[in-house]
């Protein structure tokens, strides 16, 4: 009934790490006709064609380039990573005559949502192979590890708010006597436990997401913050009408602990793929200077809705609900970028879109979160505006959203990314 939740739930499940969000994307680009452009090789870059750059193979940046001259960037990003428990370099602690893994928490999340389910590991492995050393993406892809919790009978107060403790409660179990766990990571990759020199393993949920609800109006599904947008910005980038404005698909990494690393929002990623494009293209810096000046960026990333047993979070009326459409968001200390000129370009966008839009800000008395926008925009500044899809249980092992929101957001993108921003009397109008 609803268009892109199943596919949705498709890419969240093929994607159990950053490095696979990153994978999956770009092979998908790849089979539309994009050419991968490494950022060490020299590029060659033509009007009419299409390209696809990665940085650590984590975050990716696609875009596209118009017969012509181009007329500024339309850029829209969201990000890869999401809150998990990263496996440490020497993992394995023996207790209770069982091996559980010793890990560190990646980002903020709720870490009793990880307790009692399935859990499997997956990321990257550098290994040694003829004697080069060569990345590989890994899902160990079975039932393998769970963090189980202490009992109601050994903790009576369990129910009335309990301390968690990274270093203490969340170890996942790995089984019984003394597993060598490298040794699974080697079988999973088909290599040898000793050439394996490196890794980035974080564990995911097992079991794909579901669709659910009465009317099968909710999605509820692993890392929907921030797969949901990423998945939805890449629907509308692959299915946009052509435009004089350059399209940029961007995923960073590393959002969810604050962006500042070689590949997140906060690095030259962005600032220098769009500057060497243009000097691939044969612009001068100043043209380039020009087309940044004349672009328009949407951060994308979840927002919250207002709680149907806590609606006392929310603000009394700048709150969205699940399925009442895509979310504009605002923030007075600047956390989230969207101001006059970028909410009333987007606005009209999703108008003449046909999609439902609505509007969060905190509760004036709660901080809230932060995103990418505003981190990307102190690098490479742009009118922004931040959105996102509503949902619930944000940073949970498994949250919730609206389908009907996430059909809308597509359509908004697909439009957004078929369109060219002409500056003019203060303010954008995306045409
Ligand atoms: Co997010």
């Amino acid at each position: 009934m609803y268009e892109y939740a199943e596919k949705l739930l498709d890419f969240i499940a093929a994607s159990p790490s950053r490095y696979h969000v990153c994978a999956n994307l770009k092979s998908r680009l790849i089979s539309a006709g994009y050419t991968p452009l490494p950022e060490q090789a020299v590029w060659d870059v033509r009007p009419g064609g299409r390209y696809v750059v990665m940085r650590n193979d984590s975050s990716l940046l696609a875009f596209r380039v118009p017969e012509g001259g181009a007329a500024g960037f339309m850029l829209a990003a969201a990000h890869s990573d999401s809150p998990t428990f990263q496996i440490k370099e020497h993992a394995e602690k023996v207790s209770a005559r069982c091996t559980v893994l010793d890990t560190e928490k990646y980002g903020g999340m709720l870490m009793n949502t990880w307790f009692d389910r399935p859990l499997s590991a997956a990321g990257r492995i550098v290994v040694e192979r003829n004697g080069a050393l060569e990345a590989r993406l890994v899902d160990i892809d079975r039932d393998l590890m769970i963090i189980p919790s202490v009992a109601i009978h050994m903790n009576r107060a369990a129910n009335d708010g309990v301390k968690l403790q990274a270093n203490v409660d969340t170890f996942p179990l790995l089984g019984c006597g003394t597993p060598d766990f490298r040794a699974i990571v080697a079988e999973a990759a088909g290599v040898a436990p000793e050439q394996i020199l490196g890794h980035d393993l974080t564990l995911y949920l097992r079991g794909r997401g579901t669709v659910l609800g009465a009317a099968d109006e909710l999605i509820a599904a692993p890392k929907l913050d921030d797969l949901e947008c990423a998945f939805a910005l890449a629907e509308g980038f692959l299915h946009a009408a052509p435009s004089q404005a350059i399209p940029v698909l961007a995923i960073f990494d590393n959002e969810e602990v604050g962006s500042e690393t070689k590949q997140g929002a906060a690095s030259n990623f962005l600032r220098d793929t769009l500057r060497r494009l243009t000097l691939a293209l044969g612009l001068t810096e100043a043209e380039y200077l020009r087309l940044t000046a004349g672009s328009f960026m949407v951060s994308a990333d979840n927002a919250h809705a207002q709680h149907p047993n806590h609606p006392e979070f929310a603000d009394g009326q700048n709150t969205p609900y699940l399925n009442g459409g895509v979310t504009v968001k605002f923030n007075a200390n600047q956390r989230y970028t969207t101001d006059a000129v970028s909410a009333a370009a987007f606005r009209a966008l999703c108008r003449e879109a046909g999609a439902a839009v609505q509007e969060y800000a905190n509760r004036s008395d709660l901080p809230g979160g932060s995103t990418l926008g505003s981190i990307s925009n102190t690098r490479l500044a742009m009118p922004t505006v931040d959105i996102g899809l509503p949902q619930l249980a944000m940073h949970s092992a498994y949250e919730t959203a609206g389908a009907q929101d996430l059909d809308d957001l597509v359509r908004v993108m697909t439009a957004f990314y078929g369109k060219t921003p002409i500056h003019s009397a203060g303010a954008v109008s995306l045409r």
